[in-house]
């Protein structure tokens, strides 16, 4: 705790015990202040991370680093690995061997996860739900008009008093995104958000994830099996097979883009045939 605290006070003495939790509140307040000025992403740093669940090697050495406010989506096939990474980055998880590091220290509030179910709690309206992203600051005077601002971002404004039982599996999927935004995270993971959702749905909240990307800043990770997903968002998508990264794919096309384009679609090939080689192999 000490260690933490005297890094977020650079130049400043460590807090006594007499006003160590007040010191405490206004380092939380300044930070807070300052995430929301510069919401900036952090860059990721991984090093020869393995990880096993007991004699199932998942993870043999992933190398891998990406720069701040990158878009990164990561496809492989079932079971290769790719939540358990998402968990390793998000600190949800333990690892035997290797570095994750994002340039500085980090709260647990500045990197944040969406899973493919939106994970609500049914005892809470719409509004309490987006207040629960924000950790430890949930009891701030502002808590209301943070998660109220990240509704407006999803374009749920209109619903926040509504129980989560009466929303549609989109909505609810948007709500969990604004639970994940109203920290301000500076990296953002996604394990498979959009799954569930129909067609057109899915397309929306495709772009919905971009523009919030685009205005945040914040780096992306993003997990999925569409690989036409992945080459609609990414800046780079990355095949995980037999425990590292096998390909690391530049997606070059400008933005916004053209779904269906022939650029995305030759790349959208090339992806899908490295999947299949290696589903090939099992
Ligand atoms: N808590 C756990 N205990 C034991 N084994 C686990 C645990 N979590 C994951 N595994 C195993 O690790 C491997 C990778 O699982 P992971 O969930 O990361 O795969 P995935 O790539 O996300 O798959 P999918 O695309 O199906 O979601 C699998 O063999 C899985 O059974
Ligand atoms: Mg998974």
């Amino acid at each position: 705790m000490q260690t933490a605290l005297r890094t977020t006070l650079p130049e400043t003495e460590l807090a006594s015990r007499a006003n160590f939790v007040p010191q405490a509140r206004v380092v939380r307040e300044e930070r807070q202040e300052e995430r929301q000025a510069q919401t900036t992403g952090l860059p990721l740093s991984i090093r020869g991370l393995r990880k096993s669940f007991v004699d199932n090697e998942v993870l043999r050495g992933i190398d891998l680093h990406i720069p701040a406010g990158q878009f990164v989506a990561i496809v492989g096939k079932s079971g290769c690995g790719k939540s358990t990474l998402l968990r390793l980055i998000a600190g949800l998880e333990k690892f035997e061997a290797g570095s994750i590091s994002f340039g500085q220290d980090v709260q647990p509030e500045d990197i944040r996860v969406m899973f493919q179910e939106p994970r609500l709690l049914p005892w809470a309206r719409v509004l309490a739900n987006v207040e629960v992203g924000l950790g430890r600051d949930r009891s701030s005077g502002d808590a209301h008009a943070r998660a109220e601002k990240a509704l407006t971002e999803v374009g749920l404004a209109d619903k926040r008093d509504q129980w989560p039982s009466v929303l549609s599996g989109g909505q609810k999927q948007r709500v969990a995104l604004g639970r994940a935004l109203v920290s301000r995270p500076r990296v953002l993971a996604f394990d498979e958000p959009l799954g569930a959702l129909d067609a057109l749905t899915r397309i929306s909240m495709q772009r919905l994830l971009e523009r919030v990307w685009r205005d945040q800043g914040f780096t992306a990770i993003l997990v999925t099996h569409d690989v036409s997903e992945a080459v609609a968002l990414a800046d780079r998508v990355l095949v995980i097979d037999e425990g590292r990264i096998a390909h690391d794919v530049t997606v070059n096309a400008a933005r916004p883009r053209e779904r269906g384009s022939a650029e995305l679609a030759s790349l959208e090939g090339s992806i899908l045939s490295h999947l299949l080689s290696a589903e090939d192999r099992t």
